[in-house]
């Protein structure tokens, strides 16, 4: 699949066939991690991947932080069941200190998000399918996989084929979102 065709059929997918990914589709979605840009080549971000059903299941579990559900619309994280489903999760970690920082602007967030989005089209340009779970109990998963103080979990992501293509989700237009010359000023 080209990048742009790839970029216009994204869609997040939460819920898996039991079938387990390929060696080599698995390998080509860590390569893509592999080659994202990062703050001065540091490549701050770290992979951890799970297969463990028991593990899986803890890390659904910890998808769901009741102070943070209590105050939105939804009742539970979405991706949940999808993180027991898939054959295999991915937790992308960052390390804030082999990143970059320049007038309070840490970049490792930003590392890890062009490597997240590299994940995330890989995948689905593979025929597969994943979401970006960001909600978690950090500190939980922490100690559940031994991670480092320090380093920041960013993001969990479900890795599988998909049980059911949703359709792509509606974005703002671009009036809304690109100005021309300066702020404010319609494209
Ligand atoms: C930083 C970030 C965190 C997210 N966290 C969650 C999450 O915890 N659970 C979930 O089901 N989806 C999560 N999503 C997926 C978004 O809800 C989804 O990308 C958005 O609704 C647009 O839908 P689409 O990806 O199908 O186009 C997250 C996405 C991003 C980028």
């Amino acid at each position: 699949m080209k990048t742009l065709e790839a970029i216009k059929t994204w869609r997040s997918t939460r819920r898996f066939l039991d079938k387990p990914v390929e060696k080599e589709k698995l390998e080509a979605i860590l390569e893509a991690v592999l080659r994202a840009p990062s703050w001065a080549n540091t490549q701050c971000w770290r992979l951890i991947l799970v297969e463990d059903l028991v593990m899986k299941q803890k890390l659904s579990e910890l998808s769901y932080v009741e102070s943070f559900f209590a105050r939105i619309q939804y009742k539970s994280n979405p991706a949940q069941k999808g993180i027991v489903q898939a054959p295999m999760v991915i937790l992308l970690c960052a390390d804030p200190a082999s990143s970059g920082k320049i007038w309070e602007k840490e970049y490792y967030m930003t590392d890890a998000g062009i490597a997240s989005q590299n994940l995330m089209l890989a995948a689905h340009s593979l025929g597969l399918g994943t979401v970006f779970v960001g909600v978690f109990d950090e500190e939980k998963i922490r100690s559940l996989l031994q991670i480092p103080e320090g380093i920041r979990i960013v993001g969990l992501f479900p890795v599988g084929y998909p049980a059911d293509v949703g359709e792509v989700r509606p974005r703002k237009s671009l009036g809304e979102i690109v100005f021309s010359e300066k702020w404010g000023a319609s494209f």
